[in-house]
């Protein structure tokens, strides 16, 4: 399995402060049938801003440690982008931003409470340019969680959504658990991530999720969720993905 989202790389944001935990998470990745990680540190103006040298630096560092220790685990770098008016500009000069450095998909980030206006222009313009925006985990979002149908013109557009692991799993609670299964329902959503930040209260296990889907919607769709699409978008290629289902009515009905 490929987990396009995770904060793998020690001291930099809010995921593991040191190499041993992000070591000790990619063994834990290993063993649940992880290939791949990309390490994907938040990149928040004012608050979270490592540069590319660092992240470059720390990525080799972590796949050195890895290669030393067998642990068969591949990294690539991205980031987890806070969506601003400046994500334009800052995709384009700032090297790691997107996935795997192919200037071709990125992770955005809403915040948790409410999504900015026009944010839907907004995303469709950058798709425009030729940079498909992967909507993080728009389940743990206040407002998708209460307009998850919103998400259908944009995703019928191309813009990609990534539904967090321990959502579908229950962790966050019954409501984004409700919202995710939703989102897999209607076909709006493209991939599983962890989105881990700790070996402990959020590790980097896809298994259980990729289960969950596997017995609720068949294995096919489990596998393209955690393997082929993110596999394509790790190597910059087009995502193919199941046809969007129109939601009927609004979300009148969800819960
Ligand atoms: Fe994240």
């Amino acid at each position: 399995m490929i987990d396009i989202h995770c904060h793998i790389l020690p001291g930099i944001d809010d995921g593991p402060a040191e190499i041993d935990e992000s070591v000790e998470m990619c063994r834990m990745a290993a063993s649940d049938g992880v290939t791949v990680i990309v390490a994907t540190p938040h990149f928040t103006p004012g608050q979270y801003m490592a540069g590319s040298a660092r992240v470059y630096e720390e990525a080799s560092r972590l796949s050195a440690a890895l290669r030393r220790l067998d642990i068969p685990i591949k990294i690539f770098t991205g980031a987890d982008v806070a969506i601003s008016p400046e994500v334009p500009v800052q995709l384009r000069s700032v090297g790691h931003l997107t996935i795997n450095g192919a200037g071709r998909y990125f992770l955005a980030e809403f915040p948790h409470t409410h999504v900015p206006p026009n944010w839907d222009g907004f995303l469709l313009s950058i798709a425009a340019s030729g940079i498909t925006p992967v909507i993080t985990h728009p389940e743990r979002n206040l407002w998708f969680m209460n307009h998850p149908e919103a998400l259908y013109p944009v995703v019928a557009k191309g813009v990609l959504v990534q539904i967090t692991a321990m959502s579908l799993t229950g962790e966050f609670g019954e409501q984004a658990q409700e919202v995710s299964l939703y989102l897999l329902r209607h076909n709006l959503a493209h991939v599983i991530a962890t989105d881990a930040h700790s070996a402990t209260y959020r590790p980097p296990i896809l298994s259980e999720a990729a289960d969950m889907v596997a017995d609720l919607f068949g294995r096919d769709k489990a596998d393209r969720l955690v393997r082929t699409a993110p596999a394509a978008i790790v190597e910059g290629r087009p995502v193919s993905f199941e046809e969007p289902i129109v939601p009927s009515g609004s979300k009148a009905g969800l819960f």
